[in-house]
C-alpha cells in the first residue's frame, strides 16, 4: 500500500522484536514488563525512540528533557509506544580537544542504537552545533524514519544596554578590548549574561544554520527551527513531533533516503545562502548526502550560492538575531520568499511538499526578510574557491567579510599551529601589516580534528589603528557566529601535503574571489622541490578514538566523515535472534 504523500507502509520492524510467540518474543516482552508495558502493548502499538542529547554540560541542549517528555506524551496520545535513550552530548564551548571528532561519534552511536533497538520511527532531539548533524548523520544511515526538533535559539540579553549579547558580540568586543577600546567591566558584565539563558547560539550561527536547513530538508516541522528554547510553542511543536512519530512509526515510512534526495539538498544550500548561513553546514551537509548516496560536492554550493542573495537581515552577516527571523515569518516565509530557486516538489516529514509548505506562508516584516530585489548585502554569500593552494576546493563565508579583499594580494605570514599564533601574532619583530596574509597550518581533520581556529586574531597594532579584516587562509573551520575574511577547510589540509604545507613567509598569495581563484604565486619548480623536502608530521594519536579518526576521517571537500560510514545498509534489521 502507498499514498502519494507519506509513501508505502512497510511492515513494522518492532514486531520482529515483540510480535512472535516464540522465546525471543517472551524475553523481549517480560523484559520491558518492568517498564510497566504490557503484552498488549508491545503486540499492537508503534515503537517511536526518542534520541536524546541532553545534558547539563551542555546548556544549549538543556531544555532538551523538557521536550522529550512534550514528545513523550505526544507519542503516548497518538498510540504509540515512547523509549527515550540518551546520546552523547557535544557540548560546544566545553568539550576538548574541539567539538568536531564527535560528530562522527554521536552518528555513530546514533545508528548502531537505532539499528539495534525496536524502533520503528526517531525522534531526534539536538541543539549544540554538532548534535544536530551527528544525530541526523546516524540516523540517516540506520534508514528508520526520522524526525527531527532542535532545541531552539537562546534569548540573551543586553549587558550593558548596548549591543545584545551573543557569540557575535563576544568577537567585535574582544577585538575592541584587544584594541583598548571597551573596559574590563564592561567585558565582565558581557560575560554574565552572554549565555543568559538555556538554548543554542541565537544569531546564524551553526547551530541555528542546521535547525533552518532541516526545515528546508524537510526533516523536521514547519516553522519549528526558529521558535526560541524557553517559549512554550516549542513544547507545542515537541508534542505535534511525538503525534508525527507515530504515524511515521506505523507506516514505517519516509524512510530517510525518501525526504533526503538531491532535491532536498539543493532546498537546504539555497536557504542556507539567503540567511548568510555557517560554512559549517557545508561540511555536514556533504557528509549528510554521503550516508543517503547523493552526490553532492563542493561545486553544488557555488552553484546555488551565485544565484541566491541574502534576504535574512540576520547575525552575522545583518542587524538581528533569530528570533526577529522567526516572529518575521521564520523559515516557511523565508522559502515563500525563495521560491524560484526551490524544488517545491521535495517531501517533508510533515507529509506536505516544499511548495504546500509555503503556500500558507506570509512575510510579515520585510526588513528582516526582505524580497529578494532588495538583499541584505548584494553579491554572494558562500563561494567555494580552488588554485594551486586548494586544488580540491575551500571556502570563505563572503557575507561576513570585508568585500576590499575580494581581491587581493599579499605576503604570507605563516603559523604551524595555534599557540605559535598566540606567542606571536603580538609580538613587535613580527613583520605584518594590514596586507599581510595569515596562514595557518596543521589545523585540518586529520592535523587537529579541524576545529574553528579559522578566525585568526588580528595583531593588536593594527586593530588599534583601526584594521577590522585581513585576509586569512587555514585548513581549519571557523564559526558560524564569527566574520572576516577567511579562507576555510583548504582542502587538501597540510598534515597530509595539501600545498598549505608548502607556503613559506613572504610567499605572495592571491585572492580572486569574483574568479573563485586562490594561489600561491611560486614558481612549479620551487614548489616541488618543497614538497620533495616535506615530512609528514608524527602521528598524535596512537590508539583510541582519536587514532581511529585519524586513519578514517576524510577531507573537508567531502565532508570529514569516516569513509567506513558512507552511505547506509540496505537492511534496517540487525542480525541475529530473528
Ligand atoms: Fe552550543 Fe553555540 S555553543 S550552539
Ligand atoms: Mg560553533
Amino acid at each position: 500500500m502507498s499514498d502519494k504523500k507519506t509513501g508505502p507502509t512497510r511492515p513494522l520492524r518492532s514486531a520482529r522484536w515483540f510480535r512472535k510467540d516464540d522465546l525471543p518474543g517472551f524475553v523481549h516482552r517480560s523484559t520491558l514488563a518492568a517498564a510497566g508495558w504490557s503484552r498488549e502493548d508491545l503486540m499492537t502499538r508503534p515503537v517511536v525512540g526518542i534520541l536524546n542529547t541532553w545534558s547539563d554540560i551542555n546548556p544549549c541542549n538543556l531544555n532538551l528533557r523538557a521536550l522529550a517528555e512534550e514528545v513523550r506524551t505526544g507519542i503516548l496520545e497518538a498510540g504509540g509506544i515512547p523509549f527515550e535513550v540518551p546520546l552523547m552530548s557535544i557540548s560546544e564551548n566545553i568539550i576538548k580537544p574541539t567539538s568536531f571528532p564527535f560528530r562522527n561519534l554521536l552518528a555513530m552511536e546514533a545508528e548502531e542504537c537505532i539499528r539495534a533497538y525496536p524502533f520503528d520511527a526517531v525522534v531526534l532531539l539536538g541543539g549544540c552545533d554538532k548534535t544536530q548533524p551527528g544525530l541526523l548523520m546516524g540516523a540517516a544511515s540506520a534508514g528508520v524514519p526520522l524526525i527531527f526538533l532542535g532545541s531552539g535559539p537562546a534569548t540573551p540579553r543586553s549587558a550593558t544596554g548596548g549591543d545584545l549579547a551573543n557569540a557575535t558580540g563576544v568577537w567585535r568586543l574582544v577585538d575592541q578590548l584587544r584594541a583598548g577600546k571597551v573596559s574590563e567591566g564592561d567585558f565582565a558584565a558581557f560575560e554574565r549574561c552572554v549565555m543568559g539563558t538555556v538554548g543554542h547560539c541565537a544569531e546564524m550561527g551553526t547551530a541555528s544554520s542546521m535547525a533552518t536547513i532541516c526545515e528546508a530538508l524537510g526533516v523536521s516541522l514547519p516553522g519549528s527551527s526558529l521558535i526560541p528554547a524557553v517559549d512554550r510553542r516549542r513544547n507545542l511543536y515537541a508534542r505535534e513531533v511525538g503525534r508525527r512519530s507515530v504515524r511515521m512509526a506505523a507506516k514505517g515510512s519516509p524512510r530517510p533516503n525518501e525526504i533526503l534526495d538531491a532535491r532536498a539538498f539543493d532546498n537546504a544550500i539555497t536557504l542556507l545562502c539567503a540567511v548568510g548561513g555557517s560554512t559549517n553546514v557545508i561540511i555536514h551537509l556533504l557528509a549528510l548526502a554521503g550516508r543517503v548516496g547523493v552526490p553532492l560536492t563542493l561545486d553544488r554550493f557555488d552553484e546555488i550560492g551565485r544565484r541566491v542573495p541574502l534576504i535574512a537581515n540576520v547575525q552575522p552577516a545583518g542587524e538581528h538575531l533569530t528570533e526577529r527571523l522567526m516572529t518575521a515569518g521564520g523559515v516557511p516565509a523565508l522559502l515563500k520568499t525563495l521560491k524560484p530557486f526551490l524544488h517545491l516538489d521535495a517531501r517533508t516529514v510533515d507529509g506536505c511538499t516544499i511548495g504546500e509548505i509555503i503556500e500558507t506562508a506570509e512575510v510579515i516584516d520585510a526588513d528582516v526578510i526582505r524580497p529578494l530585489d532588495n538583499p541584505v548585502r548584494s553579491g554572494e554569500t558562500l563561494v567555494v574557491v580552488r588554485g594551486n593552494l586548494a586544488p580540491d576546493g575551500a571556502v570563505m563565508k563572503a557575507c561576513a567579510a570585508d568585500p576590499k579583499l575580494f581581491r587581493h594580494r599579499g605576503r604570507a605570514v605563516v603559523f604551524e599551529d595555534v599557540q605559535t599564533i598566540a606567542d606571536r601574532i603580538d609580538d613587535p619583530e613580527l613583520d605584518i601589516d594590514e596586507n599581510s596574509v595569515l596562514i595557518l597550518r596543521n589545523a585540518g581533520p586529520v592535523g587537529a580534528a579541524m576545529p574553528e581556529w579559522g578566525m585568526l586574531p588580528l595583531p593588536c597594532h593594527l586593530l588599534a589603528r583601526g584594521v577590522r579584516d585581513m585576509l586569512r587562509i587555514s585548513d581549519a573551520r571557523m564559526s558560524g557566529t564569527a566574520y572576516g575574511a577567511a579562507v576555510l577547510h583548504v582542502s587538501p589540509e597540510a598534515a597530509v601535503g595539501g600545498p598549505l604545507a608548502l607556503v613559506r613567509d613572504g610567499d605572495i598569495i592571491e585572492l580572486d574571489v569574483p574568479a573563485r581563484r586562490l594561489e600561491l604565486c611560486v614558481a612549479p619548480e620551487e614548489l616541488e622541490r618543497r614538497r620533495q623536502a616535506w615530512q609528514p608530521p608524527a602521528p598524535k594519536h596512537t590508539r583510541g578514538y582519536r587514532n581511529l579518526y585519524n586513519q578514517h576521517v576524510e577531507q573537508a571537500h567531502r565532508g570529514c566523515d569516516f569513509d567506513f560510514l558512507r552511505g547506509a545498509n540496505e537492511e534496517t534489521l540487525p542480525e541475529g535472534l530473528f
